[in-house]
């Protein structure tokens, strides 16, 4: 499993301790920043994981700003990237499970170190269940096939 990692100025500290985990738990890790408490612009760092993920540099994301919104919502402009911000246990279940999500947002603002480190175990461990879901999953690519093609 490979992980790429970004964060903005307030998710920083958050990303490094999650690149320690992820490290730790012998996942390999492709850091692209931020690497400090300088002001940045959390677009530039969702482009280039999501860049890492649709190219098969890496195999999902973790984003981290203060809340994991401005990341998700970046993330998700980039053709084939299903990016889900969570902030519970059963939030990032559901978002593997049901939404097959490539790219995990969290928020550096709402979540304490230890429950966020819980939820990207949760992430790691979790697999898409298909089936139905892959329906679903499905439509939403056809709505970005559609806008890519000017058909909507
Ligand atoms: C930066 O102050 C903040 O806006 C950013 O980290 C994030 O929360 C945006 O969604």
């Amino acid at each position: 499993m490979r992980i790429a990692l970004g964060a903005d100025h307030a998710g920083f500290a958050l990303k490094d301790k999650i690149k320690e985990h992820l490290s730790a738990r012998g996942v390999e890790v492709r850091d692209e920043g931020t690497n400090s408490n300088a002001s940045v612009d959390y677009p530039d760092y969702a482009r280039l994981v999501a860049e890492d993920v649709i190219h098969g540099r890496a195999d999902q994301g973790i984003l981290v700003c203060g809340t994991g919104i401005g990341m998700a919502i970046s993330a998700n402009k980039v053709p084939g990237i299903r990016a889900a911000n969570a902030s519970t246990e059963f939030e990032v279940q559901m978002a593997r499970e049901h939404n097959d999500a490539n790219i995990l947002t969290l928020g550096a603002r709402v979540l304490d170190e230890a429950a966020a480190l819980r939820i990207v175990d949760v992430w790691l461990a979790t697999n898409f269940a298909g089936g139905r879901h892959q329906t679903r999953v499905d439509k939403i690519m056809g709505v970005e096939r559609d806008a890519l093609e000017h058909k909507l």
